[in-house]
């Protein structure tokens, strides 16, 4: 006979947290939302601890480079997508791991032989005032020149003016060593009043540019996620197939960790594509597993070696595995039944897997149930996919600003890998769709906003911090009735110019 659960699968609107009791020093400023990534033993520490509990989905629609250099700003990791090449998907995480804020490789450059009208067009392109003139155009030729604004006026010169007459040639420019540090530089660019100040190698070559504007926003990034060699975290994707090709030009290109991305992660595949990663890397190259949704699925992978259980099946807003083939569970049920689970194998064993919630947030207080139901962090793939930093497309339908997003199970994704079970190339039916989402401005800015909420909750329930949200937290099952009384109710909500909102 069919295994049936007691309990009905739940979300997390069902839900809501209970005040419990706050002293005083319960304030948002004293709350950490540090978390553990991967595996640790009993009395240890976790290898990757992020300072706040986000990751972005392995989506194309959501997770490149942009995206990973923005959210390790803010303190979490983003997983760059695994539905594109081997040999971009590394490009993608060595961008990453190469970038080092205020230090910026220069993308408006041009040749001394090009015009004033180049330097117009360029401008255009690239929003950008500050122009290298290299030897060969490149953003690591041989320095000759900068041009700036100052540099020419467009009224009294003629288009065909050029760039060698009237840049500001290499010798009158401050200039610096490549190994300045930055506040070095900054201090430069003070001494100097300069906007940009160019860092070049032995050989007059330019490897950086330092900008003056960005010295403040720098500064302010406390709690950015760094490897010991002071580069930005960054995980990425990887899928059950081409695992022996993929995994080892990623850890080249310097992932810091790994997820196997599935649908459907209580599988053989998972298990092999495990083996693989730990007869050749040992312990050394850290490795999610998932989507699970049970016990059995996270003892499955925790039995096979994953360092994190990603939990989840159906809940993601483009999702439509459930409709399609009617499988998964509630994301709530999903996840308070996976965090027993995680809690006892720690019993049992001693080691500790952290588990993360993936698909379904939808308001910012789903974040703060979802780590009190046990999650140790968070995926998001329509939240993030609304920011600047997205790789798609921001497109004006009927006056509001819209960013597409598309599931990995869409067709236009072209992800077999993910869906596939070891049948064709190819997705015999899809499992997601294809969408917009408004636009919702910039990461920094949505992602202080949201945590601040959590952070807000936790001193609510008396809590500060992850794991003791997870002891402290009372949560209640709501009714619907309690659900409208939860929103604006009985009254006609007018906005700030007095119009009523319909
Ligand atoms: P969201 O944050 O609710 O948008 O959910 C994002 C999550 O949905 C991802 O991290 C994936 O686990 C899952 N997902 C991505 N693409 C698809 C799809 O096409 N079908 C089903 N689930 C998907």
């Amino acid at each position: 006979m069919a295994f049936y659960f007691e309990e009905p699968s739940r979300t997390f609107s069902e839900f809501l947290l209970v005040p419990g009791y706050s002293s005083a020093d319960c304030v948002p400023t004293n709350v950490s939302l540090k978390t553990p990534i991967v595996k640790f033993k009993k009395g240890e520490e976790s290898a990757i601890t992020m300072n706040i509990p986000l990751v972005s989905a392995i989506m194309q629609a959501v997770s490149d480079d942009n995206m990973g250099i923005a959210l390790a700003t803010e303190g979490g990791v983003s997983f760059i997508f695994g539905s594109q090449s081997i040999e971009s998907e590394a490009a993608m995480v060595s961008r990453v791991k190469n970038h080092k804020a205020g230090f910026v490789i220069s993308d408006s450059n041009i040749s001394p032989d090009k015009t004033l009208q180049d330097i117009l067009d360029l401008k255009e392109k690239t929003g950008h005032s500050t122009v290298a003139v290299t030897e060969d155009g490149t953003a690591h030729g041989k320095l000759l020149g900068i041009v700036t604004s100052r540099d020419y006026r467009v009224t009294r010169m003629s288009p065909d003016e050029k760039v060698a007459d009237f840049m500001t040639p290499f010798e009158k420019l401050v200039t610096a060593n490549k190994s300045t540090t930055l506040k070095e530089a900054n201090n430069i660019i003070w001494d100097h009043k300069l906007n940009a100040l160019p860092l070049v190698d032995e050989n007059e070559h330019l490897v950086h540019m330092v900008f003056r504007k960005d010295y403040d926003s720098n500064k302010e990034n406390k709690l950015e996620l760094l490897d010991s060699s002071k580069r930005y975290v960054v995980g990425a994707g990887i899928n059950t197939r081409d695992y022996e090709e993929r995994v080892p030009a990623l850890v080249e290109a310097g992932a810091d960790i790994l997820c196997i991305d599935s649908s459907e992660g209580y599988s053989e595949w998972q298990k092999r594509t495990l083996d693989y990663i730990r007869a050749e890397y040992g312990d050394t190259v850290k490795v999610g597993a998932g989507n699970v949704v049970d016990r059995d699925g996270f003892r499955y992978l925790a039995d096979a070696g994953a360092d994190f259980v990603k939990v989840g099946v159906g809940g993601g807003s483009i999702c439509i595995t459930r409709e399609q083939k009617g499988i998964g569970r509630g994301q709530a049920t999903a996840l308070i039944d996976v965090a027993k689970a995680r809690d006892e194998y720690f019993e049992e064993t001693g080691i500790y897997i952290p588990i993360c919630s993936d698909g379904g947030i939808v308001y910012d207080y789903h974040m703060t149930l979802a780590l009190a139901m046990g999650a140790d962090f968070i995926m998001l793939g329509r939240y993030f996919s609304r920011f600047d930093e997205s790789p798609t497309n921001k497109v004006n339908l009927n006056g509001t600003y819209m960013k597409e997003y598309w599931g990995e199970g869409a067709n236009r994704a072209r992800n077999w890998q993910r869906y596939d079970l070891g049948g064709d190339k190819k997705l015999s039916f899809e499992e997601g769709v294809d969408s917009y989402v408004p636009y919702a401005g910039s990461l920094k800015d949505n992602v202080a906003i949201s945590l601040s909420k959590v952070r807000s909750t936790m001193c609510n329930c008396g809590a500060l911090n992850i794991p003791e949200l997870q002891q402290k937290a009372k949560i209640t099952l709501v009714s619907s009735t309690s659900i409208v009384e939860g929103g604006a109710h009985d009254v006609v909500v007018k906005d700030a110019s007095n119009n009523l909102i319909k």
